[in-house]
């Protein structure tokens, strides 16, 4: 559907569209500020799981096994029971995204991050005061619940408010938050871990990011097209109005998005049925093989356990936490450099220059591990060789910063009509964790028995990806939401699917 002004796929944007206003960027970055919870979460896990007074108080076995694997660098967090602890939060977020598709049609994109919010608050607080693993395992829970939520509603948001042409940079703004999130987390574990009870301060402060998105929430309207998508017309026109500027006649857009509602209405089918049509089969693949190979980059395994991994390859305890600053001031500048020229060079070309650029550190990190290590991994790693390792994968840090990690929110929240842009957002954010979930409680595992082959087995998927984006992802840079069919009817293999 070409409509209002829209040129086709390389064709200009249309004349309602194109508009950065100071109220935008504003809105756009108050709402993109759900990504901090997320964020923090990823980067308190890891380095709380290594604290000592954490590990004595809820899991004591993990220490008497530390104590007894000094002979092999690869196995000393190898534990079930902890892995549990940071993967649990992955289950509740799966079920919470997809009960989040039916939310935010109904209450809308905003109103379903504030409850994103209000439940990682309480999550934070349950887990702040937490007397035993079942008090731990709770809040995980409720953190879940919490992203879970946002994850589904926040990059929708930015999606629909964002000016077409400047979608890619708007929605980077998500990922860059994740990343706020993580680094100050590391920041944070790196002062607490020199106290008994810092666990408790690190876990208890995620309410401060939690205040902070919960109540920009609050001064931020809804999108556009979800207050018409639920009647609410005149507000709908205020909200565009805002984010357009005073001066912009937004009528023709309104029009226009309320033409997508109003079909989205008629078809008034379960979503979660219309969305395994054949017509949208190529928008289904994407909204799972995207999540999924964005976890299979390997990303967590650093997010996660990179201070496992630095200590356990040689670096003592605050080296452990500073490399992991270091990686995390990598990524987040990496994530600039994505907003920068997502809408110029599009997004096939990062993610394939991401994925190759993985691939490399990967290798190297395998071959820089297995030669220093030794095979079965007994020999200590040289002060030289750690760095190396650490050079290296700030080079994979870069590559995901400005690929896959930002990408893999925006373009599943691109590509789908509004009548089913929350389900696919749903399923989307469902892969991503439960992929997270299963490699977060297999990696320790792996990384104890094929040791620095972990990391050639990531790289390889790294390849994988790379060839998938090069045959099957269009170009979505700079499309209105409301014509990306057309992208699809261009692709030499989808093209069978979306027409006729
Ligand atoms: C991913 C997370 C990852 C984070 C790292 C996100 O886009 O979904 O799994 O931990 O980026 O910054």
């Amino acid at each position: 559907m070409v409509v209002g002004g829209f040129g086709g796929v390389d064709g200009p944007v249309g004349s309602f569209s194109g508009k950065i206003t100071l109220s935008v960027v504003i809105t756009c970055i108050v709402a993109a500020s759900s990504g901090l919870i997320f964020g923090y979460d990823i980067g308190i896990s890891g380095g709380v799981t290594t604290m000592q007074p954490f590990l004595q108080k809820f899991f004591p076995s993990v220490l008497r096994k530390a104590a007894e694997a000094k002979t092999n660098t690869y196995c000393v967090y190898d534990s079930q029971v902890l892995t549990s602890f940071t993967s649990s939060l992955y289950i509740a977020g799966l079920v919470a995204s997809l009960s989040a598709s039916r939310l935010t049609a109904k209450i809308g994109r905003r109103n379903t991050m504030m409850l994103g919010g209000l439940t990682f608050f309480a999550g934070a607080a349950v887990n702040g005061g937490a007397a035993n693993v079942a008090m731990l395992i709770i809040g995980r829970i409720l953190l879940g619940f919490g992203v879970g939520f946002t994850n589904q509603a926040t990059p929708v948001y930015l999606s629909e408010v964002a000016p077409p042409k400047w979608r890619g940079a708007f929605n980077t703004g998500f990922q860059f938050f994740i990343g706020i999130g993580v680094l100050a987390a590391n920041c944070i574990n790196f002062v607490t871990a020199k106290r008994s009870w810092g666990w408790r301060l690190s876990l208890g402060l995620a309410v401060v990011p939690a205040v902070i998105m919960t109540m920009g929430a609050l001064f931020i309207s809804d999108t556009p097209s979800s207050l018409i998508q639920r009647g609410k017309m005149e507000h709908a026109r205020h909200s565009l109005r805002k984010v357009r500027g005073k001066d912009c006649d937004v009528e023709p857009e309104l029009a226009e998005l309320k033409m997508a509602s109003g079909i989205a209405k008629e078809a008034n089918q379960e979503p979660f049925v219309t969305i395994f049509e054949r017509q949208y089969r190529p928008h289904l693949v994407m909204s799972i093989a995207i999540p999924f190979f964005q976890q299979l980059t390997g990303i967590n395994i650093i997010a996660f356990y990179a201070p496992v991994l630095f200590q356990s390859v040689g670096f003592g305890n605050d080296s452990a936490l500073i490399a992991a600053i270091i990686l995390g001031s990598v990524n987040l500048a990496s994530i600039v450099v994505s907003a920068g020229v997502v809408d110029q060079f599009g997004r096939k070309f990062l993610f394939m220059e991401g994925g190759i650029q993985m691939f490399v550190s990967q290798v190297g990190v395998a071959v820089v591990l297995a030669v220093t290590t030794g095979v079965s991994g007994t020999k200590e790693i040289s002060k030289g060789y750690a760095i190396l390792v650490l050079v290296l994968m700030c080079m994979y840090a870069a590559g995901f910063g400005w690929s896959w990690g930002p990408l893999s929110w925006l373009v599943p929240s691109e590509i789908f009509p509004i009548k089913i842009r929350p389900t696919g957002q749903s399923i989307s954010v469902a892969v991503n964790f439960a992929t997270t979930f299963v490699l977060s409680q297999t990696f320790l595992t792996m990384l104890c028995h094929f040791k620095y082959g972990t990391f050639l087995f990531y790289a390889a998927w790294n390849a994988l990806m790379t060839i998938f984006v090069v045959l099957f992802l269009p170009e979505t840079k700079g499309i209105p939401l409301d014509c990306m069919n057309s992208v699809w009817e261009k692709h030499w293999y989808w093209r069978r699917f979306v027409t006729g």
